[in-house]
C-alpha cells in the first residue's frame, strides 16, 4: 500500500490526515502487534512511504514539485517528533521487530533519534529552498540515519 506521487492539493491533504491520525487503524498495521508498538510500526511506514515518494522526485522518476516536497519533509519531520516517544521502557516484545538495544543501549539509540531529527530539519529546509540538489543532498543523508539506526536497533529479517 505504497502511496502514489502525491501531486495534487488534494492528495497533499490527504497526507496531512493521515499525520493528524495517524493512530487510527494503527491497531491493525502489524500482525499481532498492538498499542504502541503497532503505533510506532505504522508511523516508520509511514515515513518509509514519504522517503520512497521524495526519492522518485529527486532521481527525476517524477515530477519535481516543491510544494509536494515540501509537505512530504514537514510530515517526516512530524512523525520524527512522534516516534522518538514511542520506545517506552516494557514495549519490547509485543511482536516488536526492534532489538533489545533500543532499551539497553538508550543513550546510543536517543542520539541516533536527535541526529535523524537533525537531518530530517536540514531536509525540511533544503525543500523549503526548493534547491533540488539539495534536497537530493539531504535525502541521501536521511536515508542513512534511517538505516543507520535500523543496523543496530531493528531485527534482521
Ligand atoms: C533511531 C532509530 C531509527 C531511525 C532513525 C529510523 N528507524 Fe525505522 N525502525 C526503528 C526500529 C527500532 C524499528 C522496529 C520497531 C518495532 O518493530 O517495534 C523500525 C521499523 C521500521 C519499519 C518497519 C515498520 C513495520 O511495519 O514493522 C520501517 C518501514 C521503517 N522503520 C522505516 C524507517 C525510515 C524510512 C526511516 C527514516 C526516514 C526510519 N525508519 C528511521 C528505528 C529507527
Amino acid at each position: 500500500m505504497l502511496l502514489p506521487l502525491i501531486a495534487s492539493r488534494r492528495r497533499i491533504a490527504a497526507v496531512s490526515l493521515a499525520f493528524l491520525f495517524p493512530l487510527v487503524g494503527a491497531a491493525t498495521a502489524h500482525e499481532g502487534a498492538t498499542g504502541v508498538v503497532a503505533q510506532r510500526m505504522d508511523v516508520m511506514k509511514q515515513m518509509g512511504q514519504h522517503m520512497k515518494a521524495l526519492g522518485a522526485m529527486v532521481t527525476g522518476k517524477t515530477v519535481f514539485d516543491q510544494e509536494t516536497a515540501q509537505h512530504l519533509a514537514e510530515t517526516m519531520h512530524q512523525h520524527c517528533e512522534h516516534v522518538m516517544h514511542m520506545f517506552p521502557p516494557g514495549s519490547d516484545g509485543h511482536h516488536s521487530e526492534a532489538t533489545p538495544a533500543v532499551w539497553t543501549n538508550r543513550e546510543e539509540f536517543d542520539a541516533r533519534m536527535r541526529r535523524f531529527d537533525a537531518a530530517v530539519e536540514e531536509l525540511m529546509a533544503a525543500a523549503a529552498s526548493g534547491d533540488k540538489a539539495q534536497l537530493g543532498t539531504e535525502f541521501k543523508a536521511v536515508g542513512q540515519e534511517c538505516s543507520g539506526c535500523h543496523d543496530t536497533f531493528r531485527q534482521k529479517k
